[in-house]
């Protein structure tokens, strides 16, 4: 069964695109039957397989460490938990992974950390890139997710070597922002994240933002805001997943109902709106780099071949070495703890040919959206 309204407001978003209004998008973002679901995922991935065909792009993740300075309630590695082992990769393991992505044909790079703003770890990381650049003859595109920080700090890991930059907003409802972070000193702390992606439009950067979806407190009108605001920041890349519990902090366990009293963990709802968050997106950003993340596999197995029929086009398999996966646990039960890198990308090539989908080997796999505003890769 399809609602007639939500026929109705599936057309006028298809027909709209970044002009969608958001009470259509929260509609979308409801489809909760088996029809709905299905209209609305079939018609993002119309959208994708124009705009960017049935490719995937392969990103070859490593998260080089998990020391943070921030607090924020959610997450596994933040400042307060005493419970996790920290670590740091050096220069050498880093090296080692970009060479692995290189050697697998996955053309790009993600590296992914705590968020730090010492001087000592700035300036690690802008030595970090310059090695990855000799090591892998500057082929590979490499997109950087480390945080806030300041418009000269992202300039000068730009001059090293870094393309991209990811910088998940979390949620634009500036209150719930407000209280999930609590290291943010006002709500005036939201306006100063959202002014970093300014700054690294400014400094050349293709730019990316997210949020996470299905989050204690957060409404679809909330998520429809959000939709929309990846539009005014006419972003390249979206990367989202749905909110998953993690038991060592604020928001797991007993301090969940105390957060939200309202709020019940269902990773199958979880799932379901990650997907229409992500074929949303599609419809509304057609041209943008989508990933689909590894909280999406966290809640179902076969959840990151969902999102790529919902509508995302890019996947981030990890290339860190095993031995350090366990100290980067944002959420309960995050997979392939234990999978080594060759064995991901087969189980990745399998995964990806049964969708009728092909991996974009070789390719830096640019979102045609940033090659259009003229955005270098060098
Ligand atoms: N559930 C889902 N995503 C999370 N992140 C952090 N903690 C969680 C969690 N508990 C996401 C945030 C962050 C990214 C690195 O991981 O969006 O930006």
């Amino acid at each position: 069964m399809v609602r007639a309204a939500f026929t109705a407001a599936l057309e006028r978003v298809r027909e709209n695109a970044g002009g969608a209004a958001a009470a259509d998008l929260e509609l979308l973002l409801s489809a909760q039957t088996e029809d709905e679901v299905r209209a609305l995922h079939r018609a993002a991935y119309q959208v994708k397989l124009r705009e960017v065909g049935p490719v995937v792009y392969l990103r070859g993740l490593i998260e080089l460490g998990n020391n943070c300075a921030r607090d924020c309630l959610y997450c596994g590695i933040r400042l307060s938990n005493d419970l996790v082992e920290r670590f740091t990769l050096t220069a050498e393991q880093i090296v080692a992974g970009a060479r692995l992505a290189h050697e697998f044909g996955y053309g790009s790079l993600v590296l992914q950390g705590g968020e730090r703003n010492d001087k000592a770890h700035t300036e690690f990381i802008t030595e970090a890139l310059e090695r990855v650049h000799r090591a892998t003859g500057g082929e590979l595109s490499v997109t950087l997710s480390l945080g806030q920080q300041t418009r000269a700090v992202y300039r000068r890991w730009r001059e090293a070597g870094a393309h991209r930059y990811l910088l998940r907003m979390e949620t634009t409802n500036r209150e719930l922002y407000g209280r999930l972070h609590p290291d943010a000193a006002d709500l005036a702390d939201w306006e100063a994240r959202r002014r970093c992606l300014d700054d690294l439009r400014a400094v050349d950067y293709h730019v990316g933002t997210g949020v996470m979806i299905g989050l204690p407190g957060q409404s679809l009108g909330d998520l429809a805001r959000d939709l929309r605001f990846f539009v005014e920041q006419d972003v390249d890349m979206i990367g989202m997943g749905p909110y998953i519990p993690h038991d060592d902090t604020p928001l797991g366990g007993a301090g969940l109902q105390a957060f939200a009293p309202d709020f019940t963990f269902d990773p199958a709802a979880q799932v379901r709106l990650g997907l229409n968050m992500i074929a949303c997106t599609r419809l509304l950003l057609p041209d943008a780099n989508i990933a689909s993340t590894t909280a999406l596999q966290a809640l179902d197995p076969a959840g990151r071949e969902m999102g790529l029929l919902a509508g995302a086009n890019v996947i981030m398999p990890n290339v860190t070495d095993t031995e350090y996966r366990a100290g980067y646990q944002l959420y309960n039960g995050k997979p392939g703890l234990t999978e080594n890198a060759p064995e991901t990308r087969r189980r990745l090539e399998a995964s990806i040919e049964a969708i009728g989908e092909t991996i974009g080997y070789g390719r830096r796999g640019d979102a045609p959206r940033a090659v259009k505003r003229g955005l270098g890769t060098g």
